[in-house]
């Protein structure tokens, strides 16, 4: 199974770079373990093709990543405007509403989406969905300022329901701290019929909250890699 899904990843990622990477374009690049196939192959086409392409990095992952493929890594201070942002997702719907932030990079991730002419996702067949939190079960990521966690989480689940949890790190004692230096909530057992859009906005307006891992109206184009090899 784990093959095929990483079939199905590499094969999504490789279809979005070869159809919507140009030469001269600024690239938003994405986080996690699917864009880890979309890297390797805007590396070969940046090498074979001799493409002049300048990658904006969504984390320190991304950053990484690309600087270790010889890519060409800018900044949104210099390149504000994208003509592409390419990312991965944890679970999208069939209104193409995404929930972004399993590696925590949700903020960057957005920033960058948001600069980007088209953005476009790639993904494997488990991320496939109808409703949010039909397929992600490790919940919807809430970017929070430090000191607002406990407020932020008794609003949240007051409000609308569910239990929000304090993302622990894994080789450390204590809380995950994202590349800004917040903490992560991780909202889970929401509700799942509701307009994700004024429940993104709501949140957006509680003190503390730094930004939601729900992309909501902002991904125009899904490549879903599937069982069978095709996309
Ligand atoms: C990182 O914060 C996330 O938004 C990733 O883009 C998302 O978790 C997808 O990751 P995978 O490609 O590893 O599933």
């Amino acid at each position: 199974i784990m093959s095929a899904i990483n079939d199905a990843k590499r094969a999504a990622a490789h279809k979005a770079v070869n159809e919507y990477v140009k030469n001269g374009f600024k690239v938003g690049v994405g986080s996690g373990s699917t864009i880890v196939y979309a890297i390797d192959r805007l590396a070969e086409r940046v090498h074979k093709e001799k493409l002049n392409i300048v990658c904006i990095p969504t984390s320190f992952q991304s950053r990484q990543l690309l600087i270790k493929n010889q890519l060409t890594v800018g900044e949104l201070e210099i390149y504000p405007q994208l003509d592409v942002c390419i990312d991965g997702a944890d679970e999208v719907d069939s209104n193409l509403n995404l929930i972004k932030g399993g590696g925590a990079c949700l903020l960057e991730e957005k920033i960058v989406a948001s600069c980007a002419k088209i953005f476009v996702i790639i993904a494997d067949y488990t991320k496939n969905s109808e409703k949010l939190g039909d397929k992600y079960k490790k919940g919807i990521p809430i970017e929070v300022v430090p000191m607002a966690y406990k407020p932020v989480k008794q609003v949240i689940e007051n409000r609308f329901g569910g239990d929000l949890e304090l993302r622990m790190a894994i080789a450390k004692a204590g809380p995950v701290v994202t590349d800004n230096g917040n903490f992560i909530l991780d909202w889970r057992n929401f509700k799942q019929d509701v307009d994700w859009d004024i429940i993104n906005k709501d949140i957006l307006q509680i003190p503390g909250v730094v930004e939601s891992g729900l992309f909501i109206g902002m991904a125009q184009k899904v490549y879903f890699g599937l069982e069978d090899g095709t996309v």
